[in-house]
């Protein structure tokens, strides 16, 4: 029964996690995964988290199942949050998912039910894992011109006259803010154009919200998404507490799909429905709960907020450091980019050869396309990383 069982390629995000933990030398830097470190090089539960969970663990009464689309509470209060005043109850259907990938996966499937003949339209590049899942779901992908490698910014013509080719009833996947992996994204300005030409085709668009919250802070890294919400009468919206909330392994997302009107939305909530009940049945519900108790709750949600910005502003001052060391060293303004860059990710513009020239000199670990993470910097790690990226002659 297995024997057309072939061997995987493994994911090059997972797999550099396991080669750094294998890697022996002392200071060792991982520019990797997409998780956060603090200073210290710990990932924190966050203060607002664990006090959310001491409360669940004293009131929790039950472990017996939530709705099959998860707790209305929790999809009410993630909801609120990122789409604030953008989001209308009346045409929005929600399904609470397994992580944001997993928002991602029902957003895919729902849509290929709602029409079997879609293209999706995929920056380029894109993370890694959208187009591993596109390829698995067997659903068509076109890339459009997304990063431009000479200004490491947005090649915002390309992607205009790219997104422009989509037909009516394709999806586009846009990110919702800190671009992963490049960290070059769209000013609202562009978000606006971009929104008018997907009216025009009749294109919908898929927002991939993974990262709000660290880029230019909660409200600002959700402009673009809830413009979208505001202007078009079709779209979906995929977000992750993951790396906002820290809780990457409780895995915990919601999946937003806007539809043209209430008849619609009863069909777009029973389609969700189904795909859970399909794929897992009831969503989990910790991870859910805890972001509940924090968003539903003025204090909580302040210092999370607050704990939240001390991360965001942390990774821009290491932003800062890293573009003024490259500057004091190159005698050029040519890495100015990081420092214009969002979110955790800068795409460096290294080949390959240097990107394993700088872990097999320094042990500094940045994936293949030369994403590195920027969380995984400290003050004092950032000259060293400095220092490799000039020796490795980027
Ligand atoms: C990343 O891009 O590093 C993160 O989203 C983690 C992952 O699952 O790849």
């Amino acid at each position: 029964m297995f024997g057309n069982l072939q061997p995987q390629a493994p994911d090059k995000i997972l797999a550099l996690m396991g080669e750094f933990r294998a890697d022996t030398r002392q200071g060792k830097i991982d520019l990797g995964v997409g998780v956060y470190k603090d200073p210290t090089g710990l990932t924190p539960v966050m203060r607002a988290v664990k006090e959310a969970e001491r409360r669940i663990w004293e009131t929790e009464t039950t472990k017996a199942y939530t709705a099959l689309a998860g707790e209305p509470a929790y999809l009410q209060a993630l909801s609120s949050m990122v789409l604030a005043d953008a989001r209308d109850d009346a045409r929005t259907a929600m399904l609470s998912t397994v992580g944001g990938t997993g928002a991602i996966r029902q957003a895919l499937e729902m849509a290929r039910m709602g029409n079997p003949d879609l293209t999706i339209h995929v920056s380029d590049p894109t993370w890694p894992n959208h187009l591993s899942i596109l390829k698995f779901v067997g659903i068509p992908f076109v890339e459009y011109r997304y990063f431009d490698a000479g200004t490491r910014g947005v090649d915002f013509e390309g992607m205009k006259a790219d997104i422009a080719r989509a037909k009516k009833g394709d999806l586009v996947l846009l990110h919702g803010c800190c671009h992963n992996p490049t960290g070059a994204n769209l000013t609202l300005d562009q978000w606006a154009e971009i929104v008018a030409i997907l009216d025009k085709t009749g294109a919908v668009p898929l927002v991939d919200l993974a990262y709000q919250g660290f880029g230019d802070g909660l409200e600002e890294d959700a402009a673009g998404t809830r413009l979208v919400l505001r202007s078009l009468p079709d779209a979906l919206v995929a977000a992750s507490c993951s790396k906002n909330f820290g809780i990457y392994r409780e895995r915990t997302g919601l999946l937003m799909v806007q539809v043209a009107d209430a008849a619609q939305k009863d069909l777009a909530q029973g389609a969700l429905a189904f795909l859970g009940r399909q794929n897992y049945s009831f969503p989990p519900d910790h991870g859910a709960r805890i972001v509940q108790t924090i968003l539903d709750d003025e204090d909580l949600a302040a210092d999370w907020k607050a704990e939240l910005e001390e991360v965001r502003l942390g990774m821009l001052g290491l932003r800062q450091q890293l573009a003024e060391e490259l500057r004091n060293l190159t005698g050029s303004d040519r890495f100015d980019f990081i420092e214009r860059h969002r979110g955790m990710f800068s795409r460096l513009g290294a080949t390959p050869q240097q990107v394993q020239k700088i872990k097999e000199d320094n042990a500094i670990y940045m994936v293949g396309d030369s994403r590195l993470n920027i969380a995984g910097l400290n003050r004092d790690s950032v000259p060293i990383l400095a220092r490799a990226i000039v020796e490795a002659g980027v």
